[in-house]
């Protein structure tokens, strides 16, 4: 199955010039294209920054992660300030296989409380970076765990309570990568073909320097940042590429799609891969979900320009320059994963997401329990909301698989398939999902991902028992 097969120029220069693309100019712009983009602002575009990553499991010890005021290039050379894991934004991308061991140390050099959440990782409580473990200034927390879980992209960032909005806004955030067997036997494309893309929106002050202004409805910035890097390019060969890609922003929800119309083949989601790879035309990211999807750069000639755009706001986020005439053999395929359907609830447990700062009518207490979950049952949780949303639900322990939609867009989309532990609530609508909290009992959260509604207190603690 090939993604995209040839893009007919035609086709191509009319998105181009219908959404508003900047052609930059160069050697390998023709005079058709020249002229499309004529009059048009040009847009200077930096080479997209790619983190390093950390294969955990060759640390002697445990891995240093530090939480630090720090400054960064966005692109073209000017230093903005931000808060950032290990002088990096996005932090270093943590890399383990499944089975191995994760220590890390992290340390707070931030003059408020912070701690660090593996959002995704099923992990115990006391690895968890839940608000009441949070770490005073100059202090350090020690996460030591088992990777117990399929291969996935997950992430880290803080979350302490009242202040994760902040945090995050400013900068701290970093892709969690697990790889198992099942996914190596699939021949997926890796290395350079291998990119994770964490997509954010931010705001600058005058000086250049990232600014948060909290809303109630959600903090939105004027710019995007792809892995930290503003008007980001991507040179690419003829090659097929995956792209694991991270909803990063505090409130906004981005519209996936490519720009010369050809479709994604989503394979992953929050919880890994999907039972087989589906094509889509556009994908909705909202805050904490993640999809992981190939886009077939092969047959293209040199030269090519696509542009990733985030359909919601018009926004160009990632423009893909052909730069390199390959053939590196790459096959997409069919059979992905066997996802086991969890069936059966034996109760049914409804939660409703009330104003900006509620569920089910209470505001969080870091010290409240506010129901227990019977380790290994299989439940229904319903997912209601009186308004205020969208409210992107996020919970921590257990994956779970969205089983239905109705009222508002009514529907279930691709990438809601197989194992999620985010579901974006939209106003009117009911979200059932199937969910099983089987590997560690302790108390977990659930909460809005909407960082400012989950500061506001619009989360939950629960313990499984
Ligand atoms: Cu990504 Cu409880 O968070
Ligand atoms: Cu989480
Ligand atoms: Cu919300």
């Amino acid at each position: 199955m090939r993604v995209t097969g040839v893009i007919s120029r035609r086709a191509f220069l009319g998105v181009a010039a219908a959404s508003g693309a900047v052609v930059v100019a160069g050697a390998s712009v023709d005079p058709v294209t020249k002229a499309l983009a004529a009059g048009s602002t040009t847009t200077t575009r930096y080479p997209l920054y790619v983190p390093p990553t950390i294969d955990l499991a060759g640390i002697t010890g445990a891995f240093a992660l530090a939480e630090k005021p720090g400054t960064i290039d966005l692109g073209g050379g000017h230093l903005s300030k931000a808060w950032i894991y290990n002088g990096l934004m996005p932090g270093p991308t943590l890399r383990a296989d499944r089975g191995d061991t994760a220590r890390i140390t992290l340390s707070n050099q931030l003059s408020e409380p912070t701690i660090t959440h593996w959002h995704g990782m099923v992990v115990t409580h006391e690895n968890d970076g839940h608000p009441i473990s949070a770490i005073s200034p100059g202090s350090t927390y020690s996460y030591d765990f088992p990777v117990i879980q399929r291969a996935a992209l997950n992430w880290y960032h803080p979350h302490p309570h009242m202040f994760t909005g902040e945090q995050v806004a400013l900068g701290l955030a970093g892709a969690f990568v697990v790889n198992d067997t099942e996914e190596a036997t699939l021949g997926l494309p890796t290395g350079s073909y291998e990119v994770p893309l964490v997509v954010r929106d931010a705001k600058l002050n005058t000086a250049g320097n990232l600014v948060y202004k909290p809303r109630t409805g959600g903090f939105v910035g004027d710019i995007v940042l792809v892995n930290g890097t503003r008007d980001p390019h991507l040179n690419v060969d003829t090659a097929l590429y995956r792209f694991r890609i991270l909803g990063g922003a505090n409130a906004r929800i981005f519209r996936l799609a490519l720009s010369n119309g050809a479709p994604i083949t989503l394979i992953g989601n929050d919880g890994g891969l999907l039972a087989s790879a589906v094509r889509v035309a556009q994908i909705d990211l909202a805050p904490g979900e993640r999809v992981d999807v190939l886009v077939d750069f092969r047959g293209l000639a040199v030269g090519t320009k696509i542009m990733l755009r985030d359909l919601r706001a018009g926004w160009d986020l990632l423009e893909f320059r052909v730069a390199h005439q390959v053939s590196v053999p790459a096959t997409i395929p069919t059979t992905l994963s066997s996802i086991t359907n969890l069936s059966g609830p034996v109760r049914t447990r409804t939660f409703s997401f009330d104003g900006m700062s509620k569920i089910n009518g209470l505001e969080y207490d870091m010290n409240r329990i506010d129901f227990r979950v019977p380790f290994g049952d299989v439940e229904r949780w319903r997912f209601v909301t009186n308004g205020n949303a969208p409210h992107p639900v996020h919970v921590h322990g257990a994956s779970f698989q969205v089983q239905s939609r109705t009222g508002g867009r009514g529907r279930l989309f691709p990438w809601e398939s197989g194992w999620k532990d985010t579901v974006l609530l939209e106003d009117r609508e009911t979200v059932e999902v199937l969910i099983r909290f089987a590997s560690y009992k302790g108390e977990y959260l659930i909460h809005c991902h909407k960082l400012e509604h989950e500061d506001m207190g619009m989360m939950s603690n629960f313990e499984v028992v």
